[in-house]
C-alpha cells in the first residue's frame, strides 16, 4: 500500500476479492518487502487465464532483484493451476520490468487505478 497506493485507505490495496487469490511475499527481517497478487480472471477469449495484481517492492530495495524473485513465484503458481495465459493492467513506469521476465506489451495506454496513471495491458503465455 506504501507503494502503489500512497495516503490511500488500506481497502484500496486488497487484492482478495475472490477465494482463488495467492499471494506471495518477500520477507526481510520480518517484514514483507516485495508482494504480489494472482487470481482467475478472463482475457479476451480465453476464460482460463489468470490476472496479476498489487505488484510492489519497498521503495529502498527496489532495483535489488525482489520484484523479479517475487513474480516468478507467482507466475510458478499460475502455471502450476495450468492457466495458459497471465495478464495484467502495468504501470506504464515499469513496462521494462515485466518485458524483462518476458510479458508482451498490448494496445494503447491508457489511464487507470485510483491515481489515474498511464498503464498499458501485458500478457503472458504459459
Ligand atoms: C516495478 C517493480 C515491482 C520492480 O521490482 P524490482 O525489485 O525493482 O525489480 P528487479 O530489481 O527485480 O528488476 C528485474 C529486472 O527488471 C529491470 N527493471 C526493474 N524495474 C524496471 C523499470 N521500472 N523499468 C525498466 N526495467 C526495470 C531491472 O533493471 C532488472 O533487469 P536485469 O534483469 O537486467 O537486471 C518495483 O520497482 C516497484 O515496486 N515499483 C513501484 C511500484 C510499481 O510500479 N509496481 C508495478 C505496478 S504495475
Amino acid at each position: 500500500m506504501a507503494v502503489l497506493r500512497p495516503g490511500f485507505a488500506v481497502e484500496a490495496s486488497a487484492y482478495d476479492e475472490q477465494p482463488d487469490t495467492r499471494h506471495v511475499a518477500a520477507y526481510l527481517d520480518g517484514a514483507v518487502v516485495g508482494c504480489a497478487s494472482v487470481f482467475p480472471s478472463p482475457y479476451e477469449d480465453e476464460p482460463l487465464a489468470w490476472q496479476l495484481r498489487g505488484m510492489a517492492v519497498s521503495d529502498g530495495l527496489q532495483g535489488t532483484g525482489v520484484g523479479a524473485k517475487v513474480l516468478l513465484g507467482a507466475i510458478d503458481i499460475v502455471r502450476d493451476a495450468r492457466a495458459p495465459l497471465l495478464w495484467a493492467n502495468a504501470r506504464v513506469t515499469a513496462l521494462g520490468f515485466y518485458e524483462r521476465l518476458g510479458f508482451a506489451v498490448v494496445g494503447e495506454e491508457y489511464l487507470h487505478g485510483p491515481l489515474r496513471l498511464p498503464h498499458k495491458i501485458i500478457t503472458l503465455d504459459l
